[in-house]
């Protein structure tokens, strides 16, 4: 699926002197206060800090609280973006969560959130594509600004997958920490051309073939139960860097830019060696990368909102630059979004 609003004069125009882009305006993040080393899994699992920092960059995650949930720690990314934007939530026209950790199976945490938040008008709901989650997110939230369906959309990342890891499993177990990231999204009128502010270009694609690759053993309509995660960590990685490449060559091929025009590429952070590998691969260079991983270890789809998020505060990412997303996860899905600060 691809939204080619790109590609200098071949947009097609929304309005009389423009095109209806999706600026984000807004950024925040939240991380839980409990930082788990490497050296903590030693007498957990049979690893080491040395395995865990050369086969995957990670040093460290954030595990949350007992009791602490993903609409916690969502809530305060949520109100983080909302500050940062300037924007009250009176403001806000739907909320879109990407979670495979929600609190209940249901109601849709986002709902829990839009409540929590004051919020009792518009709508929320999750959306579920596993570690592709915002960049789905963001894609759908696009489509709703773009057709005027919204004006003013926050899209959040949360995930607490510390609850789904089979903690007796060294596979699995160190690779992933929680978090949460969040953005305001708002319409823009603006010129229809590639300099434009917003998103330019998104392209979405899954292949539910792979599913038995990286899944979580358990559901509500399976086993009743909420299951732990399973993967099968080389087969994702040998098909990670191809997917990501096909979904960035799309994004270029929108728009006629090249890795060359991109100021900052902010990747779903799952392991520095498939970071790596992929800017390689696309000519992107190593200092144009946010990386997060080391920090953050895998959050599945807070990863790239809370990467973001860290650019836009320590003023990396700066009005006008042009963002490089990425992900790639349990589906397998994945996708891009090219867009302009
Ligand atoms: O975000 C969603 C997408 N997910 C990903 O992108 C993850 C993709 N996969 C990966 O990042 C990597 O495949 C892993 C980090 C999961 C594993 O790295 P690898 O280089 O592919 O290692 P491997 O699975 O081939 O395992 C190598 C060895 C094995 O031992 P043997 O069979 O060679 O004796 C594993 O049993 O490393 C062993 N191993 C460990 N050793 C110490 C696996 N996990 C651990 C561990 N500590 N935690």
């Amino acid at each position: 699926m691809t939204t080619g609003n790109s590609g200098g004069g071949c947009v097609k125009k929304d309005k009389e002197n423009g095109v209806i882009r999706s600026v984000i305006t807004g950024c925040g993040s939240y991380l839980p206060a409990r930082v788990m080393k490497n050296q903590d899994f030693e007498g957990i699992v049979e690893t080491s800090d040395e395995w865990i920092v050369q086969r995957t960059g990670i040093r460290q995650r954030h595990i949350a609280a007992e009791g602490e949930t993903t609409a916690d720690l969502g809530e305060n990314a949520a109100r983080a973006a909302l500050a940062d934007a300037g924007v009250a939530v009176d403001d806000i026209d739907l909320i879109i969560l990407a979670t495979s950790t929600p609190n209940n199976t249901f109601p849709a945490t986002a709902v829990e959130i839009q409540s929590r938040l004051g919020m009792h008008h518009g709508a929320a709901f999750d959306s579920q594509a596993v570690c592709s989650g915002f960049v789905f997110a963001l894609t759908t939230a696009d489509q709703y600004i773009r057709t005027g369906f919204a004006r003013r959309i926050l899209v959040i990342g949360s995930e607490t997958f510390s609850r789904i890891l089979d903690w007796t499993d060294r596979t699995t177990c160190v690779l992933f920490g929680d978090g949460a990231g969040a953005v305001v999204v708002e319409a823009a009128e603006e010129a229809g051309t590639i300099a434009d502010r917003g998103i330019l270009t998104a392209h979405l694609r899954s292949d539910g073939s792979h599913k038995s690759k990286l899944y979580v053993d358990g559901g509500p309509s399976t086993t009743g139960t909420v299951g732990h995660l399973r993967m099968e960590g080389r087969e994702v990685f040998r098909h990670a860097t191809g997917m990501i490449a096909d979904v960035i060559e799309a994004a270029f091929a929108a728009t006629g830019l090249s890795s060359d025009d991109i100021d900052w590429f902010v990747p779903h952070q799952a392991n520095k060696r498939i970071i790596d590998s992929s800017a390689r691969k696309l000519g992107i260079a190593p200092e144009k990368v946010v990386v997060t991983v080391d920090r953050h270890g895998n959050t599945s789809a807070a990863s790239i909102p809370l990467a973001l998020c860290e650019a836009v505060r320590d003023g990396r990412i700066k009005r006008g630059d042009l963002v490089l997303l990425e992900a790639m996860g349990g589906g397998f899905t994945w996708g891009s979004v090219l867009l302009r600060w």
